[in-house]
């Protein structure tokens, strides 16, 4: 069965990609950064080259908060989501069987199998019944794959307004608890995290950060890996961690990183001004081809060995690197480990290529599970 190939946006930046010159202006309409040394420059923000941002904290009217905020937040919130992974982690094989075996369609049954997994920890049992019908309901509506076109324009609108009141409503109710009480979910830890002040509507926006970060992005890379993993047999006894760093090497969930300059330069050969618009592609930097061999292949093997970790970005670098980037790898070595190692895995699907949007997502396909006759001490 062949591999996706690229579609939309990213098949066109992919066909500009000329290999001689790394950044170059795109007709998509931003420059498009595709250098391992340049993607890094502009998002470890080398000599104040852009203006500093976080996309993860961008709101409707800007950026969230200082970054004493930022970064207290996104600790709390890695310390809070390591904690629950540790003590439900037996709960794992259970989930996989129960949720994902005989047949299951992927990638939504990932990013539902991650919400199950991490719910208490996003919302925890005791919060109102109506918010996390909410929450439910933002995940099928607003993170699954191709959600948002699944329903009309009005429809979108009545719910967004019915979500965001539901969320802002917590978000007060949150206000009235002490600052000292240990949080309960990454709510509490957004809400006790930003200054009293803070605008409400921001805090609900930071916190549905966290989810697509959790059950979007996560349960996307879980897919990319049983995706690949079963097209690839030879691949199943590569170890675990190598199947994840693989997968999110060919397919980064996070693919491409907006900046702007900070003021009129040459990056790579090519002049850029305060009014550009940079467009870091990670799928481009992590198939650059004077940094990786056989770039389009999966591979799990090479990650055995010593790999070009300078031209391998899947957690973006510098001061905004992914706050999760530990637990997201923890969870996913976790299940692609029980998937492996347990399960006969095989899929269907009819050839479309990846779901692309903020993040990139896998084509839809049907995965069969049966279980492996597992040898004591064998993979
Ligand atoms: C496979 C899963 C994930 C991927 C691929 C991913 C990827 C990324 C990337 C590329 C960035 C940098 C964005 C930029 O520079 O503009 C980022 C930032 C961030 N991520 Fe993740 N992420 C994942 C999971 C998580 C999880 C589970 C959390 C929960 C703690 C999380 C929290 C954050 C935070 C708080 C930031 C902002 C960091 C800052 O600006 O200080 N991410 N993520």
């Amino acid at each position: 069965m062949s591999l996706p190939s690229p579609t939309g946006h990213l098949a066109l930046l992919a066909a500009e990609f000329d290999r001689g010159h790394d950044v170059w202006r795109s007709r998509t309409g931003s420059v498009c950064v595709a250098g391992p040394d340049q993607a890094r420059a502009v998002m470890g923000n080398r000599d104040a080259l852009v203006a500093d941002t976080s996309d993860f904290y961008r709101t409707r009217r800007g950026v969230f908060g200082d970054r004493t905020e930022q970064t207290g937040i996104g600790r709390a919130a890695r310390l809070l989501i390591k904690r629950h992974l540790s003590d439900h982690r037996g709960e794992l094989a259970g989930l996989v069987a129960d949720r994902l075996a005989p047949t299951s369609d992927w990638p939504d049954a990932a990013n539902l199998l991650v919400l199950h997994h991490l719910r208490d920890v996003l919302l925890h049992p005791g919060a109102p019944p109506s918010v996390h019908a909410v929450l439910d309901e933002i995940v099928r509506r607003g993170v699954l794959a191709g959600a948002r076109d699944r329903h009309g324009a009005p429809s979108r609108f009545l719910f967004r307004r019915r979500a965001h009141t539901a969320l802002h409503r917590e978000v007060l109710a949150r206000r009235q608890r002490g600052r000292a009480e240990p949080p309960r979910d990454v709510l509490d830890v957004v809400v006790t995290g930003a200054a009293p002040e803070a605008y409400v509507p921001d805090l609900a926006e930071v916190y549905l950060s966290f989810l697509f970060a959790t059950v979007g992005s996560i349960g996307f890379a879980l897919a990319w890996a049983v995706l690949l993993t079963a097209t690839h047999p030879g691949s199943r006894s590569a170890h675990p961690s190598w199947i994840v760093r693989e997968a999110l090497r060919l397919w980064p969930v996070a693919w491409l990183f907006a900046r702007t300059p900070s003021r009129a330069q040459l990056l790579g050969g090519t002049e850029v001004t305060g009014s550009d618009r940079l467009a870091v592609c990670t799928y481009l930097v992590h198939r650059h081809p004077a940094y990786w061999e056989r770039p389009d292949e999966f591979l799990p093997t090479r990650w055995s060995g010593s790999v070009p970790d300078e031209a391998y970005l899947p957690f973006g670098h510098g001061p905004h690197t992914c706050a999760g980037a530990t637990v997201a790898l923890r969870l996913l070595e976790d299940l692609v480990e029980l998937l492996t190692r347990d399960w006969q895995l095989s899929v269907t699907h009819d050839g479309d290529g990846p779901q692309l949007g903020p993040a990139l997502a896998p084509p839809r396909f049907t995965a069969l599970l049966s279980r492996r006759d597992v040898r004591p001490g064998g993979r």
